[in-house]
């Protein structure tokens, strides 16, 4: 029953006119509304939003609470959330339908594919909310915060913008504080606990995600770090 709903949504969400999906990096197209294919890159203000305020993107965005909050709280900026999981996706496209909100998009790929999807200085923030730590060893380029994704993300990031990350983990904050010093990155705003704070670093940070809701990992404090990366 399970399995049926998820292939429900996924035929469901490729009718949706706020989703964006590649299925193979090496045809960097993305299969939009209907099973059309359109070239994104460089063309999300003119295509899609139809405007050209500035566009932040969600990453690992899963149901896509930050992208729907913020698209509400700031009409006057557009939103993507990016997750490679379709059933999450459908979830939060869903609501932006329906709550008629039209500055919010959603891209369904893997996020070490985003370059092929936005063209230079296309982007001018990029939230990163409870990504996966993965904790084992081997898998620690995997990441969010990771040089190689730091990487991609400078193909398509404004210099000077911020790249925000909200974590329950430990080991992804620290990972991403030794991350920045050995980068060389510039650490803008910096909390262990975002809520026990006498007042809130960001005024975003109380908008809560599924994952934060669920605190599934038991985590005592939520962590947050802003961060620009350095200009080469
Ligand atoms: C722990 S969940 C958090 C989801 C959501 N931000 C929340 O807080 O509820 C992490 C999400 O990252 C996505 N993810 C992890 N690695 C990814 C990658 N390389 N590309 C795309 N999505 C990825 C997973 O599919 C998952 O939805």
């Amino acid at each position: 029953m399970a399995r049926r709903n998820k292939l429900l949504k996924f035929t469901e969400l490729l009718t949706f006119d706020n989703v964006y999906e590649n299925y193979d990096p090496r045809n960097p197209l993305l299969v939009a509304n209907h099973d059309t294919s359109v070239e994104m890159s460089g063309k999300w203000h003119s295509e899609h939003f139809k405007n050209e305020n500035p566009i932040t993107l969600e990453l690992a965005c899963g149901r896509g609470e930050y992208s729907i909050a913020l698209a509400e709280r700031y009409p006057d900026r557009n939103f993507i959330g990016v997750d490679i999981k379709g059933a999450r996706i459908w979830k939060g496209a869903k609501i932006a339908i329906e709550s008629n909100l039209n500055n919010v998009a959603f891209l369904r790929t893997k996020i070490e594919f985003c370059h092929l999807f936005f063209n230079e200085n296309e982007i001018d923030e990029i939230w990163i909310t409870f990504p996966d730590p993965f904790l084992k060893k081997g898998k620690v380029n995997r990441r969010l915060t990771s040089p190689n994704y730091l990487g991609v993300y400078k193909q398509f990031l404004k210099p000077k913008s911020p790249i925000h990350l909200k974590t329950d983990s430990d080991v992804m904050y620290f990972h991403t504080k030794e991350v920045i010093k050995e980068e060389g990155h510039i650490t803008k705003l910096d909390t262990y606990d975002v809520y026990g704070d006498e007042e809130m670093l960001h005024p975003d940070l109380d908008i809560k995600t599924y994952y934060e809701n669920a605190n599934i990992s038991n985590a005592d404090s939520i962590k947050y770090l802003q961060f620009n990366l350095k200009e080469s």
